[in-house]
């Protein structure tokens, strides 16, 4: 983003969110029915957030009455690190309606203990890392981070990003704390790619559903909730709305900067094919045998 980083616990953070950090470390006190959202920024965090709202609310509001069409998903499922936190605990968590449903951008070994302990269920989503940071080279030049932030030119940022320094950095670390975890316990954490949404969303928001404890019923199925759900949450929709085309979060992150083009594979319109091949040949060491790998 051009903003000062900080190392921390072998992450890089953004300086201003190192305190929210902390606060959320000490204070959030998961529920056994919570549902956190964790994801490396840019890689599909917005959608998700739009999807398991849906999915859990499609009880309380009708699809043409969501939310979503009058506020901007983040509005909806804050980030721990962002919205809520700021020192101290805040009691309003606690009226929230059960699913609460909150995102952080966390590493799986700094989230609260309280996630880990409690029998509340992680939803991880990654992008493969060349629409990553292709996506947060734009979405750090379209807003104004301030005095303190510097443009970033691509190579710069590329090269960063190989050496793992980048926002919520290394790329690597963050995906595989999250598989291994998924690996460990599959019903404590969903592990999703962007990719894959991409290419079936109708498979994928049935397991996300079933995943969060509130598969569709086959009546559901047969009047189309599924389509209904991913047709309201899709990138056309979404980034459609005034609500998302205007106004900004906490001031600082346009609502628009959420929504550039939603595609898989426009990497190859801004990195040479050498700087693709560096990054592929860093993940295949860096993941050798997990067995994970991305189609990019
Ligand atoms: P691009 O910059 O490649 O277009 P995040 O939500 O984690 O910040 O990620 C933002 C990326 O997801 C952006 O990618 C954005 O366009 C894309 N995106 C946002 N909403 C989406 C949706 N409903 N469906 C698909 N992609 C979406």
């Amino acid at each position: 983003d051009g903003l000062p980083l900080v190392k921390y616990c072998g992450c890089w953070l953004l300086v201003m969110l190192f305190r929210p950090i902390i606060a959320a470390q000490n204070h959030f006190k998961a529920k056994d029915t919570d549902i956190i959202l964790t994801t490396m920024p840019k890689s599909g965090t917005t959608w998700l957030k739009a999807l398991t709202f849906s999915i859990a609310n499609r009880n309380v509001f009708p699809i043409d009455q969501s939310p979503l069409l009058t506020s901007n998903p983040h509005m909806l499922v804050p980030f721990l690190e962002l919205n809520i936190y700021k020192e101290q605990d805040n009691p309003d968590l606690e009226t929230i309606p059960s699913p609460r449903i909150f995102s952080t951008h966390m590493h799986f070994k700094m989230l609260p203990d309280s996630i880990r302990e409690t029998d509340c269920r992680i939803i991880y989503i990654c992008r493969n890392p060349l629409d990553q940071l292709v996506s947060h080279i734009h979405f750090s030049s379209q807003n104004n981070f301030g005095k303190d932030a510097d443009p970033v030119a691509i190579d710069e940022a590329f090269d960063m990003f190989c050496q793992g320094i980048n926002s919520f950095g290394p790329f690597w670390d963050h995906v595989l704390g999250y598989w291994n975890a998924h690996l460990e316990n599959p019903g404590k954490v969903l592990f999703l790619k962007y990719e894959d949404l991409k290419e079936d969303i109708t498979s994928q928001v049935k397991k996300i559903a079933e995943f969060m404890g509130f598969p569709f019923s086959l009546e559901e199925e047969e009047q189309g909730m599924i389509d209904q759900i991913s047709g309201l949450c899709s990138f056309e929709s979404l980034s459609n709305l005034t609500v998302n085309k205007r106004g900004d979060i906490n001031g600082i992150l346009k609502n628009s900067s959420f929504f550039r083009k939603g595609q898989v594979g426009d990497w190859t319109n801004y990195l040479t094919p050498a700087m693709a091949e560096r990054i592929k040949k860093l993940m295949d060491s860096k993941f050798e045998g997990s067995g994970l790998m991305f189609n990019t």
